[in-house]
């Protein structure tokens, strides 16, 4: 029988066996940062490489690194400066900082867990009527949301926050210097727009892509890697020709759904979340949400965004964002369509998703635990393990030559110490999915034991046909 888990458990193996730390943490971590581990580096990575070959590896959209210091006009024409910010309360008695919104969200929840339905049913229609600051102070106040550090009600007024970090370029620290670390990502590919359709000699439709670092500075990390102030973002910009955006958005809604049901995620720890209100510039908008051990939350967002991005960077930039057709001189700023999926969150999705704690019953009736981590085998840290079943009579020979074989393909590790159980056992745990065995009958043929993670069946092959089957499996996997 199998049972997924908590947080808890999940941050606990990810310490443990090397995916993620806590930033800093020898001098007591740094909230709202992570850092990946030697597994967490290789999951990580190959979540990258499996977006960067969905969106690159075709022939109408191509790459971008953008720098993450930009010109802090950027900002002003996004919008940031003005609006991206988050409502923020404090409690006074604990000088604790709260989203409002979370906050109240986090009392709705309370509420429903101690069976008061009905009134949980009111504060949420009061908080999805709530249109400024002033709403949800009200709703704080009027149901004495207690702050959840000091459990006191005596709160400062709900006021914004900008979400942006601020740092300086050069070596005055006055308002001419600053600068903001980026955001997101996607602001550097809107500004390189037409850098990019000019050097590339692409036409509408046509998307460029980026993965990089982006910075905010939120009220309340919470959740492990869920919501941190740095984290990395996967983001295209697919440019279109005014009038085609229904039709592209439908297209990007199916590709990017299908995209984490290649990376194994069950369906049905997945949904899709149309907006409820949507920004006045956009014409569609949908959240892709995946099933945490804390409930349901955005993974991705895909955002039909008319030209409002390049027309304001048009506007604040003085320079023309036009595509000009050069036979028939056709002449337009592009709409856009936005996938927008954060690299780090989906890291987090697919680990939860991978965590299973399993009872299993040999043949003889006894039982025995396992963590297993299901990760599908492209995406696994370790493709694979070499063992040799004793460490004597040419076994651990035979079984370093085939390593050393592997090694040069795929990530191998090498396990010589304990009972073959508890090597297995270890590499489950780590999600590898498939362990080679070496044993006596290898020195007499040539064959090896090669054990698939998840149904733990043990087939015999030939060793010299490892490099081929496990390229098959693990291509087939990423198909
Ligand atoms: N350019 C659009 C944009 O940035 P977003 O919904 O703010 O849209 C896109 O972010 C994705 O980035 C989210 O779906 C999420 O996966 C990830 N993300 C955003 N904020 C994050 C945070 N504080 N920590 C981790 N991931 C985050």
């Amino acid at each position: 029988m199998a049972t997924t888990s908590s947080i808890d458990a999940i941050l606990s193996l990810s310490k443990r066996k090397g995916f993620v730390f806590q930033s800093s943490e020898i001098y007591g971590g740094l909230n709202g940062c992570w850092d990946f581990g030697p597994l967490g580096v290789e999951l990580l990575r190959n979540i990258k490489d499996s977006w960067w070959k969905a969106m690159t590896y075709r022939d109408d959209i191509v790459g971008l690194d953008a720098s993450i210091l930009m010109h802090p006009r950027v900002w002003e024409a996004s919008g940031h400066v003005g609006q991206f910010s988050d409502p923020m309360i404090d409690n006074k008695t604990s000088k604790a900082r709260h989203r409002a919104d979370n906050l109240i969200e986090d009392y709705i929840g309370r509420l429903r867990t101690k069976g008061k339905s009905a009134d949980a049913d009111k504060v949420e229609a009061a908080l999805a009527a709530a249109s400024s600051n002033d709403d949800l102070y009200r709703i704080i106040v009027d149901n004495a949301i207690p702050d959840p550090v000091s459990g006191t009600t005596d709160w400062t007024e709900v006021r914004n926050f900008n979400l942006m970090f601020e740092t300086h370029v050069g070596p005055v620290a006055d308002a001419s210097s600053t600068v903001y670390l980026r955001p997101e990502t996607a602001q550097g590919i809107f500004v390189n727009f037409k850098n990019v359709m000019d050097a590339s000699r692409l036409k509408p439709p046509f998307g460029i892509a980026q993965i990089g670092k982006s910075f905010r500075n939120e009220i309340n990390t919470k959740n492990f890697l869920f919501r941190t102030r740095e984290f990395e973002q996967m983001e295209m910009q697919f440019f279109i020709k005014p009038g085609s955006e229904d039709e592209w958005f439908e297209y990007w809604r199916q590709e990017r759904w299908n995209w984490f049901l290649s990376l194994g995620v069950s369906q049905d720890k997945l949904r899709r979340k149309p907006h409820e209100r949507l920004a006045h510039y956009a014409k569609a908008a949908e959240d892709i949400e995946f099933a945490f051990p804390f409930g349901w939350g955005e993974v991705e967002g895909i955002h039909s965004r008319t030209d409002f991005d390049l027309g304001r960077h048009q506007e604040y930039s003085g320079k023309k964002l036009e595509f000009v057709d050069t036979v028939t001189k056709d002449r337009y700023t592009p709409y856009v369509i936005e996938t927008a999926v954060g690299a780090t969150r989906t890291f987090m999705a697919v680990l939860c998703n991978a965590y299973e704690e399993e009872t299993i019953t040999a043949e003889d009736g006894t039982t025995d635990q396992r963590v297993v981590l299901r990760f599908a085998p492209h995406l696994a840290p370790v493709s694979a393990a070499v063992f040799p079943l004793v460490n004597k009579d040419g076994m651990p020979e035979a079984a370093t030559a085939i390593y050393t074989s592997l090694r040069k393909s795929f990530r191998v590790d090498y396990d010589t110490s304990g009972a073959i159980g508890r090597r297995y056992r270890r590499q489950d745990e780590v999600g590898t999915p498939f362990c080679i065995t070496v044993d006596g009958q290898t020195i007499s043929d040539g064959t090896v034991t090669i054990r698939d993670r998840d149904t733990m069946t043990q087939e015999r092959v030939s060793a010299d046909a490892l490099d081929e089957i496990i390229r098959r499996r693990l291509q087939h996997s990423s198909r």
